[in-house]
């Protein structure tokens, strides 16, 4: 593990679109694992600033979100396509069709779920994967459990993921109860992890999840037996790391 600590905001985003950027301008087809929420809209925007500069090109870079809500029409402000649009898509020249998301509105979930874990396997190996963390441990929306699911899945959110996503809904009970998330198995194959986590709220979950038991109760701590996890926090986060 790589862990990596910036003392402002800023140099953490430029590190994290850095990497990302880094990585394509030595792979332009690289495949990107990508993660939604409130972490990594300033790193979204460092890639989108390098893009703009002429720096990285994004034509034949092929892209798969972690999630989207379930019952959320895609038009929605708070699904995650209208996320991706916002921060990323409508700023770069990514073909919309290599840029995958969760069909959360699909007639059938099951076959949605199987549909996206065949693109996933059709692209190959994610080369590499985006991560915020929940309060709860949670990666994608792979929630605390006595186990979990390797492949995309739909999940029931837990209340406290709720609460913490009802910060971008006009109430708690707009927030949508289920998502499709990719699996813990999927996330796991990626060639390379970035876990982006900011704020004193996350300091004692990042740590847990790093240092602590291996165990499904906390999600990311199965992110321990990556070979190949770079850890970005802010000294906020960072505060019980030395
Ligand atoms: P946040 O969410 O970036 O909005 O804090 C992270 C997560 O729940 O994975």
């Amino acid at each position: 593990m790589n862990l990596l600590k910036f003392d402002s905001t800023e140099k953490l985003n430029e590190a994290g679109a850095g990497i990302i950027t880094g990585l394509i301008q030595t792979n332009r087809r690289a495949v990107l694992g990508l993660a939604t929420g409130g972490t990594p809209v300033g790193i979204y925007g460092e890639v989108v600033a390098s893009y703009r500069r002429g720096l990285v090109s994004f034509k034949e870079v092929t892209t798969f979100n972690l999630d989207e809500y379930v019952g959320l029409p895609e038009e929605h402000p708070e699904s995650y396509h209208s996320y991706m649009e916002q921060h990323l898509l409508r700023h770069i020249d990514l073909p919309r069709e290599q840029a995958h998301i969760p069909n959360g509105n699909a007639a059938d979930l099951q076959e949605e779920c199987r549909r996206y874990d065949a693109l996933l396997d059709k692209a190959g190996q994610i080369d590499l994967q985006l991560l915020g963390l929940g309060h709860n441990g949670h990666i994608g929306f792979n929630e605390p459990d006595h186990a979990l699911i390797s492949g995309a899945h739909v999940v029931t959110l837990r209340e406290e993921t709720r609460q913490a996503n009802a910060r971008f809904f006009p109430s708690l009970a707009d927030v949508p109860t289920q998502a499709i998330t990719m699996g813990v198995g999927t996330i796991l194959k990626a060639k390379m992890i970035l876990l982006v986590v900011r704020g004193a709220d996350k300091a004692e979950i990042v740590h847990r999840a790093l240092t602590g038991p291996i165990t499904t109760d906390c999600p990311a701590s199965l992110l321990q037996t990556h070979p190949h996890l770079v850890v970005l926090l802010d000294n906020e986060a960072g505060r019980l790391f030395p």
